[in-house]
């Protein structure tokens, strides 16, 4: 087997190499002047390939990630895995308003049909709750986060009240207060625009409180200002926070600060500087789960 990496992910799919003791392989990506891009792989394709790349900023990378597929199908590869941690495109499953693309379907549609087995961490599933529902692949494999994320916070925080901040984040911060045995509380959210939410806290003594918001990803940061408000408002002695996915850039970031959250920390799903918290290892389990067949691991 052999893992192809896209040179934006090339770290993290180093890490699971080592983990796997595998060879990887960078694709060479050219950007032609009018975007368009130029791929190469290596000739020598073996029958099972693991190709890696989240999908944050999706649209370039899910063409080149077609590029690549087509590609190893071409020189051999007779099983593609693909690997990848963030997926995009997730959150889109209804039509909200009438004319609306339901994005989930149609690129869930589109993956399945470039790999046999998906794998990725914490999708943003939520009226669909089963991954090979929304990527209807031959195997569609969805890892939690919410205890590596758990057990971080343990090594951070002394008594850390672990806070979700909207109905749907329940899953994650139940799952990574459970890991450690800590107090979780979960807010309630109505978002009414790209960068406007209105979050309510449930009642519960946040009075000197080490607080870590926890949500599968960060995009605007507003969901978690909000929160962080609310908090120092009721006392909280600190705020931080801890995401899956970290999709916000440098000014998103100054703003969390300016909002009171003391650090934020994320997984490795995406490159990011707020990476602490590396998914080599059960990406690795779960690669090896596949190899020998236990089909229910996967
Ligand atoms: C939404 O339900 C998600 O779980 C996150 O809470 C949301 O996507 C965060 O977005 P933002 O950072 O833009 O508020």
């Amino acid at each position: 087997m052999l893992i192809l990496a896209f040179p934006d992910a090339l770290p993290q799919a180093q890490d699971l190499a080592r983990a796997l003791q595998l060879p990887c392989v960078a694709i060479e990506v050219h950007a032609f002047p009018d975007q368009e891009s130029l791929l190469r792989l290596p000739e020598a394709i073996p029958e099972r390939v693991i190709l890696f790349r989240g999908l944050d900023r999706p649209n370039q990378k899910l063409i080149e990630l077609l590029l690549a597929a087509e590609t190893a199908r071409h020189l051999g590869a007779r099983e593609i895995i693909l690997i990848a941690p963030y997926l995009c495109y997730m959150r889109q499953d209804k039509e909200f308003m009438p004319g609306q693309a339901v994005s989930q379907a149609i690129i869930g549609r589109f993956l399945a049909k470039l790999c046999d087995t998906l794998i990725t961490v914490d999708p943003h599933l939520h009226r669909v709750t089963d991954l090979r529902t929304a990527v209807p692949t031959q195997r569609a494999i969805s890892l939690g986060a919410a205890p590596l994320i758990g057990r971080f916070i343990a090594g951070q925080c002394d008594r850390p009240l672990l806070v979700g901040p909207d109905a749907e984040s329940e899953q994650w911060v139940r799952q990574a207060a459970d890991a450690i045995g800590a107090d979780h509380v979960v807010a309630s959210k109505v978002r009414e625009g790209d960068t406007r939410v209105h979050i309510e806290l449930p009642d519960f003594d946040y009075q000197g409180r080490n607080v870590v918001l926890v949500d599968d990803m960060v995009s605007t940061g507003h969901t978690l200002m909000s929160a962080a408000s609310l908090l120092h408002e009721r006392g909280a002695a600190r705020v931080d926070a801890a995401c899956t996915h970290a999709l916000f850039g440098t000014a998103t970031q100054r703003a969390l600060e300016q909002a009171g959250i003391a650090r934020i920390w994320s997984t490795d799903s995406i490159p990011h500087p707020s990476n602490r918290i590396a998914l080599a290892e059960i990406l690795a389990q779960t690669v090896r789960s596949c190899e020998a067949g236990m089909d229910s691991a996967c």
